[in-house]
């Protein structure tokens, strides 16, 4: 065995909704650079599990977290834990494309805007930089003024990363991000992603088992708040350890 070198290692986290038990005790590390997809059928604790990871979830009232989240070797829920530079460092980009009604420019502006950046030559690097990464810079170098809300669906949710890419984040959580959107759109998103990887840590939750099998280095499949297997993708969807598994990835249930 090599050593590992976990970028976010969480262990027996459980996640409270008042008095219901929504994460039961999941434990699970996250290798820089890897695409990790999250599996499993609705309600199983997936997006739950997600926003843990960069405290989204201290935003809905009555949430209990227990157990340990470490994000290079750090605790997150450590009280001295500023969220904000937390939710710099993991960046999450959700199901529904959720522009902010400005220019693209602004959009993707927006986060070293509010950081104080006042270079603007610096300013329009990152923000055609990010365009780029986003894979979306062609479809909107024209027209970096307009309003984001004039974009397709897909080109809103590039733009969306790139808003995320813009502060430079470690880690990108990305929930169901093209459940929304057509097959076309859907595939420019996951050809990015493989990109993305060479200098981000991925996790993606998704419902769409060929997408998690095309783009994901690791799977890990939930069900019922509890984290039955993770592994090898390949080794997930040809030759799982667990029967439940096996009867979800082979679509029996879910
Ligand atoms: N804000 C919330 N308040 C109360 N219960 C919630 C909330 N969000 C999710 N849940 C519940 O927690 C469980 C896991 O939900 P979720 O993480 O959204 O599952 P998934 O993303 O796998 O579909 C479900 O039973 C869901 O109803
Ligand atoms: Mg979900």
């Amino acid at each position: 065995m090599t050593e590992q070198n976990f970028i976010i290692e969480s262990k027996d986290v459980h996640l409270y909704y008042g008095k219901k038990e929504a994460l039961k005790g999941v434990s699970l590390d996250f290798m820089p650079k890897e695409i990790t997809a999250l599996i499993g059928p609705s309600g199983c604790g997936k997006s739950t599990y997600l926003r843990t990871l960069n405290r989204m979830n201290d935003l809905i009232p009555d949430v209990t977290v227990t157990g340990t989240i470490k994000l290079n070797g750090k605790d997150i829920y450590s009280p001295k834990m500023d969220t904000v530079a937390l939710r710099k460092e993991v960046g999450m980009v959700f199901q529904q494309p959720n522009p902010f009604p400005f220019s693209i420019y602004d959009n993707v502006a927006y986060g070293l805007n509010i950081s104080g950046m006042k270079d603007k030559q610096k300013m329009d690097e990152i923000v055609e930089k990010s365009l780029r990464r986003a894979a979306v810079w062609d479809d909107v170098k024209d027209k970096l003024n307009k309003s984001a809300l004039s974009l397709s669906g897909g080109q809103q949710q590039r733009v969306c990363i790139a808003r995320v890419l813009a502060v430079e984040p470690e880690v990108i959580l990305l929930d169901e991000p093209t459940s929304a959107l057509d097959p076309i759109s859907s595939a420019k998103i996951e050809s990015m992603l493989v990109e993305l990887k060479e200098r981000y840590t991925i996790v993606i939750v998704t419902h769409n088992m060929q997408q998690a099998s095309r783009i994901s280095d690791k799977t890990a499949f939930f069900l019922q708040g509890d984290l039955i297997e993770m592994g090898q993708t390949r080794k997930i969807f040809t030759n799982p350890k667990e029967q439940a598994t096996e009867d979800y990835i082979s679509g029996r249930f879910g």
